[in-house]
């Protein structure tokens, strides 16, 4: 606010306040000449009389008690243009006090989660309600509210995994954020070389997709596409290149999100959380996010014996 509208507004309110107390000085005021006790303000409709009579002392008194009020808030608190109060009290600091006061209680507790291991954090009945609440907050706009995903957001309630399923790989994803870079490939391959590659992509997950289109593809793959995918598809964690041999897809499955994935490129932004909700927090997410998929983890476990 600019010091004149503070000015306006603060002068403003002071003229209130002084024309009300003008205001009931004068009401009060039995004014010379008036004399007699029950005059009358010469209004009479169907016999009834209004009398000009003062108002009642005790009324009196309630006005002049809410005037000092309102003046001995406005010296306290903001009110008066940018005057912040003595008190120094606002909306934001008393936020802050609350935010405080919240963390003392429970910054012990996750203190000692802080202090187990994720899979066995992952099996804390109590720490995993704190996990589903924090994810319902800070997660859920964007993998969904069960960790399902939605177009654009990977799914990170099974056990595949963009950038590492491993405890300490969930966590790193969280705590610094994951940014993905598929670059788009469309001008070095031209529409026809867009059209092999991506029949040849959409093949790899045992779909049937024309012969000549699909060996073409598969050369142009072995060339532009390896690097990052991994010579037979099947992804780089370290890149958080997608493993394309699965029927998990981040955009799309479909041919033409394929065509789209390749041709313009993609770039999923996973946001970083530790400066936001702070190491003790995220640790407690990350064993959520990792009992999301346990089910399936333990299952692939016994098949592989
Ligand atoms: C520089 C490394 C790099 C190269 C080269 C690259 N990709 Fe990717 N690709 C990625 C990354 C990283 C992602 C994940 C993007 C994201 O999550 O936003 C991705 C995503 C994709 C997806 C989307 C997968 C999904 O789950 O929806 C497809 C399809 C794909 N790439 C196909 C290709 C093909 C075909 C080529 C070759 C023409 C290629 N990529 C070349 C790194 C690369
Ligand atoms: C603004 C949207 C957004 C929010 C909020 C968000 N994420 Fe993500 N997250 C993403 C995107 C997009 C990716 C995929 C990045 C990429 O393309 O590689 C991702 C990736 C991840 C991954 C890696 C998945 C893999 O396959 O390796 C994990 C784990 C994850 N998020 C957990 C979380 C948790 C826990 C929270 C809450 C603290 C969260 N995310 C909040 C958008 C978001």
């Amino acid at each position: 606010m600019s010091s004149f509208w503070s000015w306006y507004i603060a002068i403003i309110s002071l003229a209130n306040i002084l024309a009300c107390v003008w205001l009931i000085r004068w009401t009060a005021k039995k004014r010379p000449g008036e004399a007699a006790e029950h005059e009358t303000t010469g209004h009479e409709w169907d016999g009834l009389r209004e009398y000009n009579n003062p108002m009642p002392r005790w009324w009196l008194w309630l006005f002049y008690i809410s005037i000092v009020f309102g003046l001995i808030y406005l010296v306290l608190y903001p009110g008066l243009g940018n005057f912040q109060g003595v008190l120094g009290w606002s909306q934001y600091s008393a936020w802050e006090d609350e935010v405080e006061r919240v963390e003392e209680q429970v910054s012990p507790l996750f203190a000692s989660y802080a202090e187990m291991p994720i899979p066995e954090l992952a099996e804390n009945d109590e720490a995993m309600q704190t996990g589903r609440r924090l994810f319902g907050n800070n997660c859920a706009v964007c993998h969904g509210a069960d960790g399902g995903g939605r177009p654009g957001f990977p799914n990170i309630a099974n056990n595949v995994w963009q950038w590492g399923g491993e405890p300490d790989e969930i966590r790193k994803s969280v705590m610094d954020g994951r940014q993905a870079v598929m670059p788009p490939m469309g001008a070095a391959l031209g529409e026809d070389g867009v059209e092999e590659v991506a029949a040849y992509v959409f093949s790899l997950s045992g779909r049937d997709a024309p012969e000549d289109l699909v060996s073409r593809g598969a050369e142009r793959f072995a060339a532009q596409c390896a690097a990052c995918h991994g010579p037979d598809g099947q992804g780089n964690k370290a890149l958080g290149a997608p493993n394309l041999t699965d029927d998990n897809w981040t955009y799309g499955g479909g041919l033409e999100a394929i065509k789209t994935s390749i041709r313009d490129g993609r770039r999923g932004r996973m946001p970083a959380q530790k400066e936001l909700l702070g190491e003790d927090r995220v640790h407690v997410l990350a064993a959520y996010v990792y009992s999301l998929s346990a089910h399936e983890r333990e299952q692939e476990a016994g098949s592989d014996d």
